[in-house]
């Protein structure tokens, strides 16, 4: 296999130590499900994940729901000669593994020697397919170079994963079918879906022996080839996953039946048919979805690809009652939940490339939208609030605690579920944006309409009248820096909300001109009176500041001052030196806060502006979220800091490739993700709305030659392509 330095993602060598990091790197997904990047063979620190976007378990009642780990697929033990396949023992001669970004396959080729001085070859490769979301796949192949012996394939479905110890199934069957199936239909203990995996195989050689085994959720199908110095053998599994929650599925279908037909009918085509329609699909993204950067060095190309190949992969393609977790389908990390990432971060790269997706994504608000009532009713509110933490109904689901302060040495409670309210001005924030690139006023005018008034009318529920000073206030909220907890008046959401509630009247405008508008408002009952109340606050909100310099909050200058940039470059640093409590009470930002507003309302601030603010928080920001790099890069461009822009987009995308926050195991950062792709386009590329036109200044960072990438934009496809001496925008068939 040639290597491509713009495409494909290389682990040169075995190390168990960084198995973790690129299982989560190597994540093979449709939208549909994921698969973490698992080697076949069994090691003590390997971490098996499958997870279906969208089926959630609450296993206990103390415990929040979360996506259950499917039954671990892609374990296959190898003999050779009777001799285990493991890479921690004997010698490994070669080892490489890539992941191919334009094709979305995984590619892993070894060159093992035994403890006994057995030498073979093996090449494994994996696709999860994108034609067919149901099917996963792998293929491989063996080889002995210098012995004759059995190769035996031990291949296993197993249902005794967890999740970290909490087992979200019941075990119904497991059994066999065709001539070298196995399955497994199992039970979620709560939510009672139902979930099939299915592996068939195709063995390549003369076949010794085969059998089947059977135990305590896992079943193992073995195949016994003869094996000959110098030639080949092989197997191949072909796996079909689906679950009762499944809109493509055939109304009172049984599902089992369904998933062994559909499975034995793969099989008929073969892996490398199925693999090579999947490639076609890869294609097909890619036409829309690439960027070109052409520089000397490789490297940023290939983390832009690799953020916009998982950015496809973690992401629902067609449907809209889910949407996409903080680590994607790659871990069990944030338990699958939803977070302001989905709207803010990971949105933007769907608008412009995949609308119907983005419409998607904000379809999952609306259906949730029940939750959201339910969470503001039980709050005391009236409308809608959003959960910091979504899964499937809306309704809140952060967890209650979290690691242990060093300092302290108790859990950390997490306040974010009861404080973290911007979420609900960030998902209004995304539909207008929607509407405004897409031009899609059907949805703005109905399913964006309830969401936008129902939080608009959250919001003037939450806020509270200070007789004082005649101003309304936000109370004991969290804002995007999550270092600070029961603050008043956070900037970022006080003028979000302000921006929110000035938006509504221009919805409102567009609704009473529409006999369907009219509905919707006739549905909501909004009444005029409730109109003017939420344009007063608007106009009276207290937004803190002193001149040009915004106020994170309420005291934010009263804190003590630390020296952050003693701490910023370790992870844990600070904490370890200052514990919670006092990290609250400190001048210190987890992540972007008021650098975040600068981005997000950015016609609304002056450059001057902007650069005080900026001059004045990024030192003090220790971007201990992956959500920060790559917001300060675009502002940064904004301010025309070319090298820091730079330095930051680079902070961004490194995350998950070098695992520089060293917790890449537990998942892919996908704001992180979409935040690279936002600071290539918008940023570097300069795209930017305003009033409903687009505009491009793109400021090319001194190490790229040039940029290209294409826009869907208003119905229109556009391709923009900047050199060092000009650029261009161009009409797209
Ligand atoms: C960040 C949040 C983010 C969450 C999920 C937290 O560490 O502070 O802004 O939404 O991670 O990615």
């Amino acid at each position: 296999m040639t290597l491509d330095p713009r495409w494909h993602v290389v682990e040169e060598k075995f190390d168990p130590k960084k198995m973790g990091h690129y299982e989560s790197v190597f994540t093979l997904g449709n939208g549909y499900l994921g698969t973490r990047g698992v080697f076949e063979e069994l090691y003590r620190e390997r971490t098996p994940g499958t997870f279906v976007a969208g089926l959630f378990d609450q296993a206990h009642p103390n415990e929040v729901t979360e996506l259950p780990n499917l039954p671990d697929w892609v374990e296959v033990s190898i003999l050779l000669n009777g001799e285990e396949l493991d890479l921690t023992q004997g010698q490994v001669l070669q080892y490489r593994r890539v992941l191919d970004l334009k094709g979305g396959v995984l590619t892993r080729e070894v060159v093992w020697e035994s403890p006994q001085g057995r030498r073979t070859a093996l090449r494994f490769r994996r696709f999860v397919s994108l034609a067919n979301v149901h099917l996963v796949g792998i293929s491989i192949a063996v080889t002995p170079e210098n012995y004759d012996g059995p190769i035996e394939f031990r291949s296993a479905l197993n249902g005794q994963v967890t999740n970290s110890g909490t087992q979200h199934f019941t075990s119904i069957e497991h059994s066999t079918y065709a001539h070298r199936g196995i399955y497994l239909l199992q039970e979620t203990v709560q939510s009672k879906q139902q979930v099939v995996v299915a592996a068939n195989h195709v063995v390549h050689g003369v076949l010794l022996d085969e059998s089947f085994k059977n135990a305590h959720r896992r079943i193992v199908y073995n195949a016994v080839l003869s094996g000959k110095r110098g030639q080949t053998v092989g197997i191949d599994k072909l796996t079909t996953i689906y679950t009762s929650r499944d809109q493509d599925l055939p109304r009172a279908v049984n599902l089992l039946h369904h998933a062994l037909a559909a499975s034995s009918r793969q099989t008929q085509q073969g892996f490398d048919q199925h693999l090579e329609v999947h490639q076609q699909v890869w294609e097909q993204r890619w036409q829309w979805a690439d960027i070109e950067i052409v520089s000397d060095d490789h490297f940023d190309q290939l983390v832009v690809r690799f953020a916009v190949f998982h950015l496809i992969q973690m992401t629902p393609w067609n449907d809209p009652r889910v949407s996409v977790a903080a680590k994607g389908l790659s871990g069990e990390g944030y338990k699958g939940h939803v977070f302001w990432d989905t709207e803010i971060f990971i949105l933007p790269f769907f608008l412009y490339s995949f609308p119907q997706v983005a419409k998607n994504l904000l379809t999952y608000r609306y259906l949730t939208l029940p939750g959201a009532i339910t969470n503001a009713a039980q709050n005391g509110y009236s409308g809608a609030m959003f959960a910091w933490e979504s899964a499937d109904t809306g309704e809140e689901t952060t967890p209650e605690v979290g690691g242990i302060d060093p300092v302290t040495r108790k859990p950390i409670p997490i306040l974010c579920g009861k404080q973290e309210h911007h979420i609900s001005v960030d998902i209004p924030y995304a539909i207008w944006n929607y509407y405004q690139v897409t031009g899609d006023r059907d949805f703005l005018l109905k399913e964006g309409a309830e969401i936008l008034l129902l939080t608009a009318r959250f919001w003037a529920s939450r806020v509270s009248y200070n007789p004082d000073r005649d101003w309304y206030e936000i109370k004991e909220v969290i804002g995007p820096d999550e270092y600070k907890e029961g603050i008043d008046n956070n900037y970022y959401t006080n003028a979000l909300v302000q921006w929110h509630l000035k938006k509504t009247a221009e919805l409102v405008k567009l609704l009473k001109e529409s006999p369907a508008g009219q509905c919707v408002l006739l549905k909501l009952g909004v009444t005029e009176g409730e109109l003017q109340d939420w344009q007063v606050i608007a106009a009276k909100i207290r937004l803190p500041r002193e001149g040009e310099l915004l106020h994170q909050f309420e005291g934010f200058m009263e804190l003590q001052e630390i020296d952050v940039l003693k701490y910023r470059d370790v992870p844990g640093l600070l904490q370890k030196a200052y514990g919670w409590e006092e990290i609250n009470r400190s001048q210190v930002l987890k992540q972007a806060d008021v650098v975040m507003l600068l981005y997000l309302l950015g016609d609304e601030f002056t450059l001057a502006e902007k650069r005080v603010n900026w001059d004045f928080y990024e030192p003090k920001t220790m971007h201990d979220s992956s959500l920060s790099a790559a917001i300060h890069s675009i502002v940064a461009n904004d301010i025309d800091l070319a090298e820091e822009a730079y330095a930051y987009f680079q902070k961004a995308a490194r995350i998950d490739l070098t695992n520089s926050m060293g917790n890449t195991h537990a998942g892919l950062h996908a704001a992180s993700l979409g935040g690279c792709w936002q600071a290539v386009v918008h940023g570097f590329g300069g795209v930017r709305v305003k009033s409903g036109e687009l505009s491009v200044t793109p400021k090319l960072p001194k190490a790229w030659h040039s940029l290209r990438f294409k826009l869907a934009f208003q119905g229109k496809r556009l391709q923009v392509s900047i050199r060092r001496d000009g650029y261009e925008v161009t009409t797209v068939d």
